[in-house]
């Protein structure tokens, strides 16, 4: 009786001690694991460390899919490490595609700020499609690891904002994958049923060899 009530009375010890961790700031300087960065010494950080100032100016649409992803990962923004979640500011100019993508590692949530989005994603089980025109205000959500994409569906330049469950989502655009590194063209050709010719055209304009 003694013994199990000093026991129990460890065991409580023992829990009321136990140290909450409120917040891991990441250490940039480490290498990034699968579980985040480590922590920089709480006595290093400051309120700079869960503020961000990238997000407020437009991103450069002067490029092929006339559009912009800049991210507020926990890269950029140190202080969302191990928090679960991470923001993104998308710009697209008339014309502009973010391209059939994933996010690997965390479900998404897009709200549109300025414009019009065609947006959408691929199921995994069935390949179902589901898409829509989204317009200001309008949210959409993409569940984790699905291929999806944004269109600019106006006439002008569109602004969203997009959130992931991840501090690090991850972005995988499948054209880049298939076309812009040295995969040689047979094995594109082989895995993806395309024509040669197409194949080689795409790897020209997104920078791919072989
Ligand atoms: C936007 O990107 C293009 C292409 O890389 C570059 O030529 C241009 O200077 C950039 N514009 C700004 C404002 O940074």
């Amino acid at each position: 009786m003694v013994l199990q009530t000093l026991l129990l009375f460890s065991l409580l010890l023992f829990s009321t001690e136990a140290a909450v961790q409120d917040f891991c700031v990441g250490d940039l300087a480490a290498p990034e694991s699968p579980a985040g960065y480590s922590c920089k010494p709480a006595a290093k950080v400051t309120v700079n460390d869960f503020v961000y100032s990238g997000l407020g100016a437009m991103g450069n649409t002067s490029n092929l899919i006339k559009a912009a992803v800049t991210p507020a990962f926990s890269a950029q923004f140190p202080g969302l490490n191990g928090l679960g979640l991470s923001i993104a500011r998308l710009d697209l100019a008339p014309g502009g595609v973010i391209p059939m993508h994933t996010h690997p590692g965390g479900s998404e949530v897009l709200l549109v700020i300025q414009g019009t989005i065609c947006a959408g994603f691929i199921s995994s089980s069935a390949n179902k499609v589901y898409f829509k025109n989204l317009n200001k205000g309008d949210i959409m959500v993409f569940p984790q690891g699905l291929l999806h994409f944004q269109i600019n569906s106006g006439k002008g330049p569109s602004l969203a904002v997009v959130s992931f469950s991840s501090p690090s989502p991850g972005l995988q655009i499948t054209d880049f994958a298939l076309f812009a590194n040295d995969l040689p063209t047979e094995l594109v050709a082989a895995t993806t049923f395309l024509d040669v010719a197409q194949i080689k055209k795409l790897k020209g304009v997104l920078g791919g060899t072989n």
